[in-house]
Parts: structure tokens; sequence; C-alpha cells
């Protein structure tokens, strides 16, 4: 359902695009098909974490997002924690209508501390103001809080370890909608190794909660031909949004 405005924000977010990388080069989707077959689905988070692979705390019970930092911000769960800097925990109101959900920390956000700030970030910021929203508002994380080294592939059990902190902020920030940015956060978070071509397009549930999934902003960096897709994937959760809002 277009609105008038719309065919103006969606050049705006072109251009951006090209500010941010140029015109880009086709690169064929599906090169992270082999990490993505081994995203496991996230875990209970309920269970205590054993003895000797960090803090010993049971995460599912932590009862709001400055504790659930804390601990985060202390893991030794996996190795990761021997290489980053910072623990890239989130960036938002503890309390968002929209959650969005991307792979891991790359170099800038492994300096700073907070979640997409390099060129993915920027271009993100720029996916939401296209469809009414701004970072100011919306809680950004990723499935992974450490940064793998070189921004090498998450392995299964960094997932495992990390995913009961995602699942936790889920059900703490309390979203209306969470998107998922990039296959891999899309198939952790739905537990299914479907690809993304296939996932995006519709409106998912995770937790009970509906879940849009669409590209990431790297990838969408490298690829100018997924910009429109990606923003008509954002539309859905601004219809989602505005769904609740009349009911
Ligand atoms: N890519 C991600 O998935 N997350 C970040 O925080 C930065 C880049």
């Amino acid at each position: 359902m277009a609105r008038p405005g719309d065919a103006r924000a969606l050049a705006a977010l072109l251009r951006a695009r090209m500010d941010i990388e140029g015109p880009g080069m086709f690169v064929p989707p599906g090169e992270r098909a082999a990490l993505m077959a081994q995203a496991s689905r996230l875990g209970s988070g309920g269970s205590p974490v054993s003895a000797g692979v960090g803090p010993v705390a049971d995460i599912g019970s932590i009862d709001s997002i400055d504790a659930l930092r804390g601990i985060a911000e202390t893991c030794t769960r996996c190795s990761l924690h021997e290489s980053r800097r910072t623990v890239v925990f989130a960036d938002g109101p503890d309390r968002a209508r929209v959650m969005c959900v991307g792979e891991a920390p790359g170099a800038r956000e492994d300096e700073t501390g907070v979640p997409f700030v390099g060129r993915a970030g920027q271009l993100l910021d720029r996916l939401l103001v296209s469809v009414g929203l701004s970072r100011e508002d919306v809680y950004i994380a990723n499935v992974l809080k450490c940064r793998p080294p070189g921004n090498r592939n998450p392995q299964p059990d960094e997932i495992e370890q990390c995913s009961p902190f995602l699942r936790r902020q889920v059900a703490l920030v309390g979203p209306e909608v969470v998107v998922a940015f990039g296959t891999f956060a899309a198939q952790t978070l739905l537990g299914v190794r479907e690809s993304l071509g296939r996932l995006r397009g519709r409106v998912h549930e995770y937790e009970g909660v509906p879940l849009v999934a669409t590209y990431h902003p790297a990838a969408l960096l490298r690829n100018p031909q997924w910009t429109r897709p990606s923003w008509e994937d954002l539309q859905r959760v601004r219809h989602l949004l505005a769904e609740n809002d009349r009911a």
C-alpha cells in the first residue's frame, strides 16, 4: 500500500546506498550457505551456564536489560572473549516497538561497543528513515555480541553460547516486530535452513512476535538491486506497526 512520499523515500534510499558504497557489483547470493546450514536454533536461555565456560547465570531469569548487559560484558562463554576488544551488547531504548537483529560486530563495532556503526550501519540508519523509523527509536542487537576475528563466520558453538542473550533481549525489550537482517539472523532466530530468498516476503513469528526477514545492509551495499526489495520488507514492518496503532 503506497503512500504519498513513498517514491521519494525509496529514491533517497537508493541515493544513500550509492553515497555509502558506490554503484556496487553483483555478488551471487548464498555465499554463506555452508554457515547458514550450521546455524542452530536459539538456545532455551533458561538453562544455567555450566561452570568453566563463563559466569554461572540463569540468563533466562534476568529481569532487566541492564543486568543482562552486565553479564554479557564479562562473558567468557566462548573463545571470542579472548580476541574481542569490546562486548557489543546493543543500542537503543530498553523498550522498543522494533528490534533489529544483525549478525555479529565488525571492526568498528568492536572498537566502539555500539552495533551497526560502520558502513552497514549507516545504510541501516537510512533504511529505517526510508520507512519513517529512526535509529533512536529501535533496539539494535546482533546474534553474536563479540567480533569473530577477521570477521570470519560465526561458529555453531559461539551461536549456541550467545543465543540465550539474544533470546532474553527480545523478551525484555518486548518489540512489536523483530527484523532479522541477513540469512544468518533469520535462520538463527527461526531455526530453519531456508535461504533468505525464501524467508523474505512474508511475516514469520519468533516467540509470538512477528518477524520480518530481509537482506543484511552489508549485502545490500554490494547488491544494489536488493535496495527496493529491502525497502519493501521494511514497509511490511511499518504496516505491522500501523495495524497495532489501529487496534
Ligand atoms: N554487521 C552486523 O551484523 N552487525 C553489526 O553490528 C555490524 C555489522
